[in-house]
């Protein structure tokens, strides 16, 4: 076998999901060779990973660079291949193919590591990434995806049974303030294809365009819900200004700005996408809610 997992994704395959994960680690190399073959491709240098994804640089026959893809179908991830197929290349990477049947795609090949959290100024990024987003929420989302609706009403579903298990009263405060939030634009929940997962490390340098996005789980619905993840990332440089609420604000601005956003519809998704991350955490066992999430949604409010 020519393709050795790295020991690091093998850790975060069993810490994730034990048995499902050590059987999709063990499949991985036979799996990778078997695309090798069917796309006639040839490996060309060290493989990158995330949490989830194994990604093999490689050459295809007529020599141009790409990237092999492979990852475990979910319901997140389901949609990669749609995603990007609509955008076709404007502000993401190209998609050179796919099989949905295992969820394994060839991508443009961009810089493994060199992405947006290299830049060293921390507007500068954001206003890189920012501009992403902006092309790519200009697309209305294709039929077949996640809707944003639907996750939202899900949430409201789940509100009740998290207020009942978080420990303290400032955690009941704000899952229901948040929750109150989501309730009022649930009626409203957008059409725009959302990438959901645009922090630093998924929009890499390209040669086709300097930085392009990799990596969405999307989702149709409102570009309001894009925002958290650039809020809460690199958040050292936002305690290091010494004025967390400020810090934040002036990111949220720069997206809204960017974006073309409601200033309030979009504060109003950002508390729909902090009580999506607080209550995956209660569902984990989590008594006490994560102090960043509750950090950016009391800056946040005063947009609300
Ligand atoms: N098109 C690509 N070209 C080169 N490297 C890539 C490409 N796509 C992903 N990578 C590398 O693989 C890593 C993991 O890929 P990513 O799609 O972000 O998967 P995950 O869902 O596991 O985060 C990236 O951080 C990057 O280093
Ligand atoms: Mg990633």
């Amino acid at each position: 076998m020519r393709i050795k997992v790295p020991e690091t994704l093998t850790e975060s395959h069993l810490k994730y999901d034990q048995d499902a994960g050590r059987s999709w680690n063990a499949a991985l190399p036979a799996l990778a060779e078997r695309y090798l073959d069917e796309w006639d491709l040839r490996l060309d240098g060290e493989p990158s990973h995330g949490i989830v994804a194994l990604v093999l640089p490689v050459l295809r026959s007529d020599g141009t660079p790409a990237a092999l893809k492979l990852q475990p179908v979910t319901d997140e991830t389901a949609g990669e291949a749609l995603a990007l197929r609509t955008w076709a290349g404007d502000g993401s990477v190209l998609l050179l193919e796919a099989d949905p049947a295992t969820g394994t795609m060839l991508l443009e090949r961009l810089a493994p590591d060199r992405s947006l959290s290299s830049v060293p100024d921390v507007t500068r990024a954001l206003g890189l990434l920012a501009d992403r987003l902006r092309r790519l929420s200009a697309h209305p989302a294709p039929e077949g995806l996640r809707r944003l609706g639907d996750i939202a009403r899900r949430m409201l579903d789940d509100v009740d049974g998290a207020v009942a298990t978080v420990y303290g009263e400032r955690d009941r405060y704000w899952l229901r303030w948040c929750a109150g939030a989501v309730a009022e634009l649930v009626p409203e929940p957008g059409d725009r294809l959302l990438h959901w997962d645009l922090h630093y490390d998924n929009v890499l340098a390209g040669a086709r365009e300097p930085w392009l996005a990799i990596d969405p789980k999307p989702l149709a619905g409102d570009p309001g819900f894009e925002l958290l993840p650039a809020l809460w990332n690199r958040w050292d440089e936002v305690l290091a200004t010494g004025d967390v609420p400020r810090a934040v604000l002036r990111r949220f601005d720069l997206m809204v700005d960017t974006l073309g956003l409601d200033p309030r519809r979009a504060a109003g998704w950002t508390l729909g996408r902090v009580l999506q991350n607080c209550l995956w955490d209660v569902k984990d066992g989590c008594l006490v809610l994560d102090d960043v999430h509750v950090r950016v949604a009391e800056a946040v409010r005063a947009r609300w």
